[in-house]
């Protein structure tokens, strides 16, 4: 992990001469204004998903207790939770997703030997041992130093069932669940404070119509008691799936303010859903496409934020995309019920403008949730038996996440096109933050698929005295990472940098990710 945090500072001159400038050209011109910015851009926006699907828990986070050949702490992969820990990986949502409104937390519970079988109707058919559950899932996320984020079951089960969920894990005194836990081994209450009151209600959560589903919301919502006495559970509603905007105008009409936390949007990147192409061997009219649809997320965003902002213009109730990336065909010879994909440049590219857009609308978008963190989708981390691999995505994920938590700047951007046939995009994506120690850090990506970029960034506010960079690129967007060749893909330190005062050149190549850090 070392290399990939390496570092080369470019030591800058007072001065420069101005021919150093090239006489490319420019295609885009940032200005960040560094002493302005009012809204923090929320760790939580960097934040992942784990569902009961494939090999994500099972192989990829948990190995079982009894696994010798896999080095783990109860079960989980170290090496997992290593590179997890090493991404600052803020929250993990868990069970599900679909899988989440079939799931009865207390078949997970007590001796795993006996612990009911049930069949993961959503996913393959296969049969869930419920050998992973809630005491699983909260150690691990303490061992991750992670907020965990639990999806309670509203398609298939109670209010009741769900209200002693968090009687279970969150009740410090005596009382009947809190006792439970007790029994299973654990004293202390864990405190979640994140939980989602079902998942796609409109879809595999039950099919609802947004009325119904506002209504059903309420009455659950009623009995999330708080227990932890540390500011309260943060209820989140099943939200709309991408472009559904009545959902989220239905929603913030019905639910009463005081019931409502945050809306929980979807968005997948996805050709074509009957034909969604290989994850690795792609047209440049797919990456198009792809890249098309992962940008719509800011349309999506600012238009859900207009619904919301007409019900609540003070943006108390936050708007959460806890379930995003590209969605592909599953990898030759994989279950197809499983989501197995490989991972590229092309995911690189849906990373960090994505991440751009999050960081931008930090002022209602609070919590984001990749899906899904290993093995399936758009995944950080591949594994095969013992080996394991980072993806592209966690490459840009580790390089972004020096803006969590951070101040968001206020960026201006003028972006040339990336052009393909008669149809264009905007070329550049940004977005910049200031940290606890007054550093600015910049992430940029450029999506064009063959031309490099020159971009001139002025910094107003301050006075910069050094700047470093960190990028992201690969000779093919097809290029990813194996078990063979594990860092194929891979950070390096970024020298084209040029300074002239308070203003830096840089060069993209095509499809890259450069997040420059920059200090006054
Ligand atoms: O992430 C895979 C699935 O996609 C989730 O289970 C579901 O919520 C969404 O449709």
């Amino acid at each position: 992990m070392k290399s990939l945090h390496t570092l080369v500072l470019i030591t800058l001159l007072a001065s420069s001469p101005l021919h150093i400038f090239s006489q490319t050209s420019t295609c885009g011109r940032v200005v960040i204004n560094a002493d302005l910015g009012k809204d923090t851009i929320s760790r939580h926006i960097y934040g992942h998903f784990s569902e009961h699907l494939g090999r994500c828990i099972y192989g990829g986070f948990y190995v079982g207790e009894n696994n010798t050949a896999i080095p783990n702490v109860h079960g989980v992969r170290s090496d997992v939770v290593d590179a997890l820990k090493a991404l600052k990986i803020p929250n993990l949502r868990w069970p599900g997703g679909c899988f989440a409104d079939t799931y009865h937390w207390k078949d997970g519970i007590g001796p795993k030997a006996e612990r009911p079988s049930i069949v993961n109707t959503w996913w393959g058919g296969v049969t869930e041992d419920n050998s992973f559950g809630t005491h699983d899932f909260l150690d691990m996320c303490e061992l991750l130093g992670a907020e965990p984020y639990l999806s309670a079951n509203v398609g298939s089960g109670t209010v009741q069932e769900m209200a002693e969920w968090i009687q279970y894990v969150n009740h410090g005194g005596k009382s009947p669940m809190a006792d439970l836990r007790r029994k299973n081994g654990r004293d202390k209450p864990w405190n979640v404070k994140y939980w989602g009151v079902g998942n796609e209600a409109w879809g595999c959560g039950g099919h609802m119509t947004p009325e119904y589903y506002a209504n059903i919301y309420r009455q659950y919502a009623t009995f999330m008691a708080d227990w932890t006495n540390t500011g309260g559970v943060f209820r989140v509603a099943s939200g709309a799936g991408g472009s559904n905007y009545n959902w989220t105008e239905v929603l913030m009409r019905d639910i009463p303010q005081r019931m409502l936390d945050a809306l929980a949007l979807h968005h997948y990147s996805v050709i074509d859903w009957n034909a969604k192409g290989s994850a690795t061997e792609f047209s440049e009219d797919q990456y198009f496409t792809i890249m098309r649809k992962a940008l719509d997320m800011e349309e999506l965003i600012r238009k859900h934020t207009t619904i919301m902002d007409k019900y609540d213009p003070k943006k108390r109730v936050a708007l959460f995309v806890d379930e995003w990336g590209g969605w592909y065909d599953v990898e030759p010879g994989t279950n197809p019920g499983f989501l197995y994909q490989q991972n590229t440049m092309r995911d690189a590219m849906i990373a960090a403008t994505t991440l751009n857009i999050f960081n931008n609308h930090c002022d209602r978008v609070k919590m984001a949730n990749l899906a899904q963190t290993v093995n399936v989708l758009q995944a950080v981390i591949l594994t095969d038996a013992e080996k394991m691999l980072l993806t592209p995505t966690y490459h840009v994920m580790r390089m972004y996440n020096v803006h969590q938590d951070a101040l968001l700047l206020p960026v201006d951007l003028q972006t040339c096109d990336y052009r393909h046939g008669e149809s264009a995009l905007p070329a550049l994506s940004a977005s910049a933050s200031k940290d606890n120690n007054g550093v600015v850090h910049l992430s940029l990506a450029n999506i064009d698929s063959k031309e490099s970029r020159t971009v001139s960034v002025e910094l107003r506010g301050m006075t910069v005295r050094s700047a470093e960079g960190e990028i992201l690129r690969s000779g093919k967007m097809q290029d990813h990472n194996t078990f063979e060749q594990p860092e194929q893909v891979k950070p390096a330190p970024f020298r084209q940098i040029q300074r002239r005062d308070n203003t830096l050149e840089v060069t993209l190549p095509p499809f890259s990710v450069v997040v420059l850090t920059v200090k006054g």
